[in-house]
């Protein structure tokens, strides 16, 4: 992964504390084992009581030992990098630097400690003579170089609170664990030979024949906007394409919302959902009061990242119960009333990922109920609508309670899988206001979060959405084709259930028909998962969790046989 100049700084900054403080340690042991020569070597000379003090290695003891204690304060720092963090790590060093300078000056230039010691040692002990004098130099050098290594480490800090730093995880090394899995089971998958193999790790749908599938609506589309002449490849504003946004909006909010009819919604293109996640959490990072947004326990691996390196502190709820391999509904009412008020919470509007559990209407009433009591502002992310059950209209009803009931909401809607225009990075955020002045400044502040980042919004993604939205016949062909991938894939589950009741594979698997959306978790665990790649080819993320859009008619017996020998063989 590629790592910013702020980053490598960052990282470099890390090591140097990390060298120069190792380098104390050292210090430390090196001036204690020359102390203790120092007094045997005068003993030897039978000159005990005359013992000159060796100043020069207290200097380099309490440099070491300085140099270690700076070593917390560069640890608190990195923990967490800000920079009020930063100015404190540079006036502690700079003010530890000035006392050693002090020090090393005082102590190793302005004493002849060479002349000292051939005063208090006899001519004739020459070898002791010289070892004092060669290890006087050496703790010279040592003090010279702790200096300037601290002068670098300030210099670095410096030059990163100039450029302004960046949440500690930006840029991170480490792959975080959902996205690391995905990339490992494609290149895993990849790489086998087995001509039986099966990618269940993938989150895009496949048809029957297991091909990625453009929608015949949106060909359709297409072919209008390539044979109308009068169109043209102008910058979009930064608010993207009217018409989408509208159409967008409608999408969600349903075309009777009043609180579209009452102007009280302002929608944004942006780069599909993730696009959308991003401006919203930036947007709350900079106008909102609470700054924590709680996201469920799972939940698709990207929205820590996005929330954080947005400047939103991340909490959890809880969300699924292992055992049940459903809902915990308890815990996630209990998780919401204790939240402080006024704190953003992150709800997946249908077909959670990953595990492919949703609240039922009369839960989702429960939950709408307490947030609003509580003053929680809920942000909807709307990454499968229609993909749950076929029904735009049904997949969107949770947004629509929380809309109807006059209160504010935000919703970041995809439309990578329900459209399947995965790489045309189309997406909107709405935020929904109390009233139409409030919506028309929180749009004049999108535009301010927007126009630093990526200007304007592409062209041609919205261009398809709008022709398709706008036009009854495409639309309705569009439900249609969309009801048709979501029907698979409930075609899908009900076989894969069937082919393990029929095999008499131990356990409930019930869920794997109560589960909506494109995954379903099936509760396999980590060996469970190894030992179908290992024998049956089958790749699927370690948690278990399988891609149901990736499965076909000719391979649900194979998954099936695969998961029984799982469960019967491996515990
Ligand atoms: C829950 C959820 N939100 C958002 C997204 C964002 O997808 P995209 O940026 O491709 O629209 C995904 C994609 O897998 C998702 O599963």
């Amino acid at each position: 992964m590629v790592i910013c100049t702020r980053c490598r700084l960052y990282h470099s900054m890390k090591l140097f504390n990390l060298i120069v403080n190792f380098c104390g340690i050292g210090m430390i042991i090196y001036s204690l084992w020359l102390l203790k020569r120092w007094k045997e070597g005068f003993i030897d000379l039978g000159s005990a009581s005359a013992l000159p003090k060796p100043w020069f290695i207290y200097t380099c003891l309490v440099v070491g030992i300085v140099v270690c204690l700076s070593m917390i304060s560069g640890h608190m720092v990195f923990n967490c990098i800000s920079p009020s963090t930063l100015t404190f790590y540079i006036v502690i060093v700079f003010s530890i630097l000035l006392l050693q300078g002090g020090l090393i000056i005082v102590i190793f230039f302005n004493i002849n400690w060479e002349a000292k010691i051939s005063k208090y040692i006899d001519g004739k002990q020459e070898e002791f003579q010289n070892f004092l004098i060669v290890h006087l130099r050496v703790c010279r050098c040592i003090a010279i170089a702790i200096l300037a290594g601290q002068v670098s480490a300030i210099l670095l800090a410096v030059i990163l609170w100039v450029m302004g730093p960046q949440p500690k995880d930006h840029c991170s090394r480490s792959e975080p664990p959902e996205l690391r899995q995905s990339f490992l089971v494609t290149v895993a998958y990849n790489k086998d030979e087995s001509p039986i193999k099966l990618n269940l790790g993938v989150g895009a749908y496949r048809t029957e024949e297991g091909k990625p599938l453009v929608l015949d609506v949106v060909r359709r589309a297409e072919q209008l906007l390539v044979n109308d002449q009068s169109r043209v490849k102008e910058y979009l504003p930064i608010t993207g394409l009217a018409d989408f946004n509208k159409l967008s909006a409608k999408l969600i909010f349903g075309s009777d919302s009043q609180a579209i009819q009452e102007n009280r919604v302002t929608t944004v293109q942006c780069l599909s959902g993730t696009g959308s996640l991003r401006v919203g959490a930036e947007f709350l990072a900079k106008h909102y009061h609470q700054r924590t947004i709680y996201i469920p326990r799972p939940t698709w691996g990207n929205h820590p990242k996005v929330f954080t390196i947005a400047g939103l502190s991340v909490e959890y709820y809880r969300y699924y119960e292992p055992t049940t391999r459903g809902l915990d509904f308890q815990g996630l009412l209990e998780d919401l009333s204790s939240a402080p008020s006024g704190a953003i919470v992150l709800l997946h509007a249908c077909a959670h990922n990953p595990t492919g559990v949703d609240p039922t209407l009369e839960q989702w009433e429960q939950i709408r109920q307490l947030m609003r009591s509580k003053g929680l502002l809920p942000f909807f992310d709307s990454a499968y609508q229609g993909f749950a059950s076929g029904s735009l209209d049904a997949d969107a009803q949770p947004v629509r309670m929380f809309v109807a009931d006059g209160g504010e909401c935000l919703a970041a809607q995809s439309y990578a899988k329900n459209m399947g225009l995965y790489g045309e990075r189309v997406g909107a955020l709405s935020i929904v206001c109390k009233t139409a002045d409030v919506a028309s400044r929180v749009e004049s502040q999108l535009k301010l979060v927007i126009r630093p980042m990526y200007s304007n919004p592409p062209i041609h993604g919205p261009s398809i959405v709008a022709t398709i939205l706008k036009d009854r016949d495409m639309y309705n062909e569009w439900t249609i084709e969309l009801k048709a991938m979501a029907d698979r894939i409930i075609s899908m589950r009900q076989q894969l259930f069937d082919a393990l009741s029929a095999r008499g594979t131990p356990g409930d698997w019930s869920h794997i028909i109560k589960q909506i959306g494109m995954f379903t978790f099936t509760g396999l665990n980590t060996e469970q998962v190894a030992f179908m790649t290992k024998e049956y080819h089958i790749y699927m993320t370690s948690d278990g969790r399988i891609s149901m859009a990736g499965l076909s008619s000719k391979t649900v017996p194979h998954l099936a046989d695969a998961i029984h020998a799982a469960v019967t063989q491996v515990k």
